[in-house]
């Protein structure tokens, strides 16, 4: 049975190889095991890459799910808390943090030598309702932060190697976004955010501080902001070492509006974090989409390009590429998108897609 699987999966590797390089179509393997595929993958994307392969996850799926746990373990060196390491879920009341959940991911990263990278130290979306409700002035408000950065990025100095600092401030086209309560206290948001820099770097002078929002090599006005508040932060000595932009994209994103704005972002001469990363497929949120096979190519196909862009960075500037999740059964996406969706490298049962292949495909 094995030569005959072997002959077709051979047949099958010619007729793809006679395909141009650039429409090499992605087989779809399985997983490990004798499958008689003609070339399984073997290496994992953290045995490949240069850089370090991260995943946002959560708490209760390690502890509650060994395949999720065995796939962490397996293809990522480093990890991001999907929303334990947030404000909303540490600092429970003006008196008391609960960091049980952050103490266990950063122990279990310690325990099986992964890096953590802290998510998120001030977001707007992400304070605690007890803390709005306050209704401090801008002094106290300040003060309190500081007193947050400094209590939570002391305890895990050593521990956390980087942080987001600051997630989202800028609304599409590059405006402040001015729903925020920070834009309601502080007429130079940019100053005290600034200063939560520093207060962070104060508390852990080690760790490599980044600034992370969404749609930044897509969104000119967005990533003219940013770049302007990373001139302003060098000139005055604020210290930050990296940009994230998310890249919560889609098989039908434009290349190369992705290309040229990643050129531009890389022009910062910062570390640049793929923080976030998932690649949508049912574009047209369509409740009787089919990932089928030419699915699965296009997404490997965006996979590849993405890798294969980020290679093209100086490597002093290459600091890692997260996935947003750890498999399409807990994506964030279907919660929030309501649709089906498939965005990430292993499928629901923790086999690898085409994606996988796609994504190591693109890495040198
Ligand atoms: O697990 C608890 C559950 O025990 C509890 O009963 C329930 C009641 O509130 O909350 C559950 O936690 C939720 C958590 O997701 C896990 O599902 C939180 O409420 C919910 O706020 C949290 O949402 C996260 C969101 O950020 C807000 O923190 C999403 O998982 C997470 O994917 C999303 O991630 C953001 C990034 O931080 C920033 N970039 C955009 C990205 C997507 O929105």
């Amino acid at each position: 049975m094995k030569s005959k699987q072997y002959i077709l999966g051979v047949l099958t590797a010619l007729l793809f190889a006679s395909c141009s390089n650039d429409e090499k179509v992605v087989l779809k393997y399985a997983d490990e095991g004798d499958s008689g595929n003609p070339n399984p993958i073997t290496q994992t994307l953290k045995e490949k890459a240069k850089f370090k392969i991260g995943a946002a996850v959560k708490m209760k799926d390690l502890q509650n799910e060994a395949n999720y746990k065995n796939a962490v373990l397996k293809h990522y060196n480093q990890i991001t808390a999907e929303f334990e390491m947030k404000m909303a879920s540490i600092w429970t009341s003006s008196t008391a943090y609960n960091y049980t959940a952050a103490d266990y991911l950063v122990g279990f990263a310690q325990d099986n030598k992964m890096e953590v990278h802290g998510h998120t130290l001030v977001w707007y979306d992400s304070f605690p309702e007890w803390f709005k409700k306050a209704q401090y002035d801008s002094i106290a408000f300040e003060a309190k932060v500081k007193v947050y950065i400094t209590d939570v990025v002391g305890r895990y100095k050593g521990k956390v190697k980087s942080w987001d600092v600051v997630n989202e401030v800028f609304a599409d086209g590059g405006a402040m976004r001015n729903e925020t309560v920070i834009n309601s206290l502080f007429k130079d948001p940019i100053g005290f955010y600034g200063r939560c820099f520093r207060y962070a770097k104060a508390a852990d002078p080690d760790a490599k501080l980044f600034y992370n929002d969404y749609s930044v090599v897509l969104d000119a006005g967005k990533r003219a902001s940013i770049k302007k508040m990373v001139a302003r932060f060098k000139a005055n000595g604020v210290p930050i070492d990296g940009l994230g932009d998310q890249f919560h994209y889609a098989t039908d994103t434009n290349r190369q509006t992705m290309k040229t704005g990643f050129t531009d972002l890389a022009s910062t001469g910062l570390l640049i974090h793929i923080s976030e990363l998932d690649i949508k497929v049912n574009t047209g949120k369509s409740d009787s989409y089919v990932f089928n096979d030419v699915e699965n190519q296009k997404q490997a196909e965006t996979y590849k390009y993405i890798t294969t862009m980020y290679e093209e960075l100086p490597q002093t500037q290459k600091f890692a590429i997260s996935t947003w999740g750890v498999t399409d059964k807990y994506t964030w996406l279907t919660s929030f998108w309501h649709s089906k969706e498939y965005p990430l490298l292993l499928d629901a049962d923790y086999n690898k897609k085409p994606a996988y292949q796609g994504f190591l495909d693109g890495l040198k």
